[in-house]
């Protein structure tokens, strides 16, 4: 299969498994993703079989779509899979006729901030007590609960 950034990245077709084992890379719980997936176009990168990669677009009003979810199989992390999707949804919504691009992450997330702002995403608010709100359990990374959400967006 090709190394690097540039392998080929589809739509999920309607019928196809839903790969939830990518999806839960980037959200705690399949009831969070549930909450985004059934009104969102799924796009994946495959490697022999197997979805490798993945983002998810969710249309917010005609002019902004945003990431719900971004995930890279761990064995294939650290390769610019990751920087290739975020320029794939930039493209892609860009020709769709969307204006703004949005995503959002804990705002301890400082690596996913970090490749976002690589990718031309800035930050613009933050939603507070998100992962409070939204998750029953609180969600601990590295030690610390998370809280709240911050937002990046790149106009198109
Ligand atoms: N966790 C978080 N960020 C990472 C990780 C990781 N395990 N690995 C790489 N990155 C970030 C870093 O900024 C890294 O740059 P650095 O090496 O200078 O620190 C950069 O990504 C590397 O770029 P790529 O190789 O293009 O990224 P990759 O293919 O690894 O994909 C991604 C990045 C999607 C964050 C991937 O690591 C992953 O799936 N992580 C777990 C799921 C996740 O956190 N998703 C985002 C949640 S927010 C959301 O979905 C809207």
């Amino acid at each position: 299969m090709k190394k690097g950034p540039d392998r080929q990245i589809r739509r999920l077709l309607t019928g196809e498994k839903i790969p939830y084992y990518l999806l839960l890379l980037a959200d705690e719980t399949t009831e969070g993703i549930n909450r985004y997936i059934y009104e969102s176009d799924i796009y994946i990168i495959e490697n022999e079989g197997r979805f490798i990669a993945v983002y998810v677009l969710q249309p917010v009003d005609s002019s902004v779509i945003e990431i719900k979810n971004i995930a890279v199989d761990r064995e294939y992390q650290g390769q610019g899979i990751g920087l290739s999707l975020l320029s794939d949804a930039i493209r892609r919504a860009g020709e769709e006729g969307y204006s703004e691009i949005i995503i959002g992450t804990a705002d301890l997330a400082a690596r996913q901030i970090s490749l976002y702002e690589k990718a031309g995403f800035k930050k613009y608010a933050i939603k507070k007590d998100f992962y409070l709100r939204l998750y029953p359990d609180p969600i601990i990374e590295n030690g610390v609960q998370l809280r709240d959400m911050v937002m990046l967006k790149k106009v198109l």
